[in-house]
Parts: C-alpha cells; sequence; structure tokens
C-alpha cells in the first residue's frame, strides 16, 4: 500500500495525525538473563529503535510515544538521540509501570492533544512491515474504533485445567474450532477516546489493548495481520527475527 492511498483529513472521517504508543517496559523473563528485552539488539541496532522506526516508516504516523524501564529512560533517551527519525516524527520517552497494561496507561496519559487515532505498538514486535501499520490505521479512518492484525493460527488449540502439579498432565477441557481462533498482534489501532475511556473503566488483567475495549462493549475488528510481526519471547524468537533482517538485507541489495 502506498503512503497516497490514506485518506487526508479533510475527506470527513477521522483522519489527521496519529501518534503511537510502544510499551517497552518490560524485563523479557522468558527471554532469559540479560538487558531488558527491547534494549537487546537485533542485528546491531536495538530492538526498540527497530520498533520505533516501524512505527515512524508510516507517513501518518507524526509521535511516538516510547514507555522505557523505569530504570531506563535516560538511556532510552540516548539511544533515540542516537537514532534519528525522519524529520516529521516526534517522540516522547516515558517511564513504565508494573504490568504492560499499566504501561500502556503511562503512555496515554503522556499524548498531547491532538491525536485522535492511536496505535499501541508492542517493542518486542520490532520487524512489522509498514504496509500493516498502514493498514490498520485506515480501518481506523475507516471507522472503526478498534483494530487488531491479526492471523491463522497453525497449531491447534486445546483448553485445558491447570495441572495440580507443576508439570503434571492436564486435563483437556475443550478443543475450540481452530478456523475461528485467530493469534493477534500489534500495532493494535483505536479512537483515541474511546482507548483512554477503556483504560481508565477496565480493571482486569489483559495481555492486549482491543480485549479492554471489547469488554466496554465496543465492536473490534481484525485486519490481516503479517508473520513477520510476531513478538520475540523466547531464544528461538531472537535467531527467527535475525534471519528475517538478513533476508531484508540480501533483498535490499546490500
Ligand atoms: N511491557 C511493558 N511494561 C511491562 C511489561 C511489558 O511496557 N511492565 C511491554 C514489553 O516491553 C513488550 C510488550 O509489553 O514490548 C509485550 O510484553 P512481553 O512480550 O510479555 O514482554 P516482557 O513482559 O518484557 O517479557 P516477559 O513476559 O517474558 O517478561
Ligand atoms: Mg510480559
Amino acid at each position: 500500500m502506498s503512503d497516497d492511498s490514506l485518506p487526508s483529513p479533510t475527506d470527513g472521517r477521522p483522519g489527521g495525525p496519529v501518534a503511537a504508543v510502544i510499551p517497552a517496559a518490560g524485563r523479557g523473563v522468558r527471554l532469559g538473563p540479560g538487558a531488558p528485552k527491547a534494549l537487546r539488539t537485533l542485528g546491531g541496532t536495538p530492538m526498540l529503535v527497530h520498533a520505533v522506526r516501524a512505527m515512524a516508516a508510516s507517513r501518518a504516523v507524526s509521535l511516538v510515544v516510547v514507555v522505557a524501564p523505569p530504570d531506563g529512560t535516560a538511556e532510552v533517551k540516548s539511544l533515540l538521540d542516537a537514532h534519528p527519525l525522519p524529520e516529521r516524527t516526534d517522540v516522547l520517552v516515558v517511564p513504565g509501570g508494573e504490568t504492560r497494561q499499566e504501561s500502556v496507561g503511562r503512555g496515554l496519559d503522556a499524548l498531547p492533544p491532538g491525536h485522535e487515532i492511536v496505535l499501541v505498538h508492542d517493542a518486542a514486535r520490532p520487524l512489522v512491515p509498514v504496509d500493516t501499520v498502514d493498514a490498520v490505521i485506515e480501518a481506523v479512518r475507516d471507522g472503526a474504533v478498534a483494530v487488531v492484525p491479526a492471523l491463522p493460527l497453525a497449531d491447534t488449540v486445546k483448553q485445558v485445567e491447570p495441572a495440580r502439579t507443576p508439570g503434571g498432565p492436564e486435563p483437556v477441557l475443550a478443543t475450540p474450532d481452530r478456523s475461528r481462533l485467530r493469534a493477534v498482534q500489534t500495532p493494535q489501532g483505536f479512537d483515541r477516546a474511546t482507548l483512554i475511556h477503556a483504560h481508565e473503566t477496565v480493571t482486569d488483567d489483559v495481555t492486549d489493548d482491543a480485549s479492554m475495549v471489547e469488554q466496554l462493549g465496543e465492536p473490534v475488528v481484525t485486519v490481516p495481520g503479517h508473520e513477520e510481526a510476531f513478538k520475540v519471547t523466547r531464544p528461538l524468537d531472537l535467531i527467527l527475527a535475525e534471519a528475517v533482517l538478513a533476508r531484508r538485507r540480501l533483498n535490499d541489495g546490500f
């Protein structure tokens, strides 16, 4: 999709500049010991820088709010100074919280007026292609209040009863129809007021922002996700991410 295909702010739909909040305050426990996950490098560049660039690659995005590890805001600021963005994109850095939800909330608190569409994007998804970002923005501009990029599942999924002892057998309760299940990614895109209302209202533990909007009873829709928007969670994901970067470099002719 080209940048020109994005609607202009004057065509009657919610347009104008888009802000992206990037929660990056997690430790990355499942990745193993080391620096906070967002600061680990891929192809020599911190994961967070890849994620910020992926948002700034969309011409619609004029502000990126990075939610940094609470003890790492100065380090994140100097990292971002060392990796400048296109001139059209401003960056803010704020300290994160104990949970992803809290971190996103701090990012939302820091949003200045003037961005009616807000993306929330995991720093742990550094390689999302710009076409996916633009598809999410376009769906919000077309009137959806909440949009998630989603992919069909490769594995069959079982619902289980928790094991009595850690690592013990877990009784299987059900096998949901795989064809109706989707794995969802980020960036998730929102009408700003709806997302802020959801964060003010929903206090349950959730793992994504769209589920908070679902709890308000508001409609959430999917657009096609992308396999390169996978989340770097475990050590094997680092190997995959390096391979994707190597393939891109090859294709770019470097
Ligand atoms: N995140 C955050 N603040 C937290 C926890 C998570 O900003 N208190 C962010 C992470 O930095 C990441 C995104 O939320 O970009 C998705 O979370 P996840 O992949 O679970 O990352 P971590 O929580 O860092 O990893 P783990 O759960 O393995 O510790
Ligand atoms: Mg986590």
